[in-house]
């Protein structure tokens, strides 16, 4: 993607795998130094370590998002290390357990709760206090399709995804004549390891019934919604803020 980053430094979660790890490797190739947070440490630091050795500026960092101290330790060793922070993609985010709302349990809400929609929210405040500081930057959080449209036994998962356009729209209102913007994307189907546990997970037949009624007729790549991430973390998109963008190829039209 023809968009630069260079002299900007930029901070993903869940950048060990799938989409966060797309978006992180696009970054890193249009010049930001970059941070890859992940509760996989080893993982985070593999990527980070393949990143420098092609040349690139980034640093693994261990954090779980659900818990506000590694966050905030997380936003200051980026700051630390890189000297600022242009653009944050909060994109950790895990499957809930399929029941039916009568079914799930306290310990299943509690876990979702906390990494989907609390972790999305510790992110954001710590990333702000920094961007407050600079009077620029831009955040991109992690939906889903999943967060537009309800899901049978995917009350959990849904409903923290819906919390996320919240608290996107709260804050672009907060900090939209502070140089700071704050979006959402909303990805479709995109085949990650995510999806493959899914199918490991006995759910390929659902998902198969669920590619056929993409109107674009296929699944989408992580590096598809990295492009999107990175327009709207970029002076491309400076008049875009508290919008929730579907990157779904189509899905959610109908
Ligand atoms: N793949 C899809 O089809 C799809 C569709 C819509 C939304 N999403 C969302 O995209 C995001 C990324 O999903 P993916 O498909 O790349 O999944 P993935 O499982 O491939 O990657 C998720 C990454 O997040 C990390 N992670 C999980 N919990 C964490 C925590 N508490 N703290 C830090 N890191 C944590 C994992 O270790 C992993 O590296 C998620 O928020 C997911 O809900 C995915």
């Amino acid at each position: 993607m023809n968009i630069s980053f260079e002299g900007k430094v930029a901070l993903v979660t869940g950048a060990a795998s799938g989409l966060g790890l797309a978006a992180a490797k696009a970054f890193a190739e249009s010049g930001a130094s970059v941070a890859l947070a992940d509760w996989n440490e080893n993982a985070a630091r593999a990527a980070a370590d393949e990143l420098n050795a092609r040349g690139h500026k980034a640093i693994g960092i261990r954090c779980n998002v659900a818990d506000d101290a590694e966050v905030e330790a997380m936003v200051s060793r980026t700051v630390e290390t890189f000297g600022r922070l242009d653009a944050a993609y909060n994109n950790a985010g895990v499957q809930n357990v399929l029941a039916e709302t009568a079914d799930t349990t306290r310990e299943d809400y509690d876990r979702v709760m906390g990494v989907n929609l609390q972790g999305v929210w510790s992110c954001m405040k710590f990333e702000l206090q920094h961007m407050r500081k600079q009077a620029s930057g831009a955040i991109v959080n992690c939906s889903s399709l999943g967060g537009l449209v309800g899901g049978a036994e995917r009350g959990i998962y849904h409903a923290a995804k819906h919390g996320i356009h919240g608290f996107t729209k709260s804050a672009a209102l907060e900090y939209g004549t502070r140089g700071i913007r704050v979006n959402a994307i909303c990805p479709g189907l995109i085949w990650t390891p995510m999806v493959d546990q899914m199918v490991t997970d006995g759910q390929g037949d659902a998902l198969k019934a669920m590619e056929k009624s993409i109107p674009m007729g296929r699944v989408g790549r992580p590096e598809e919604i990295a492009n999107a991430v990175l327009w709207l973390c970029s002076d491309a998109a400076s008049y875009v803020t508290g919008q929730s963008i579907s990157v779904d190829g189509g899905f959610v039209m109908r």
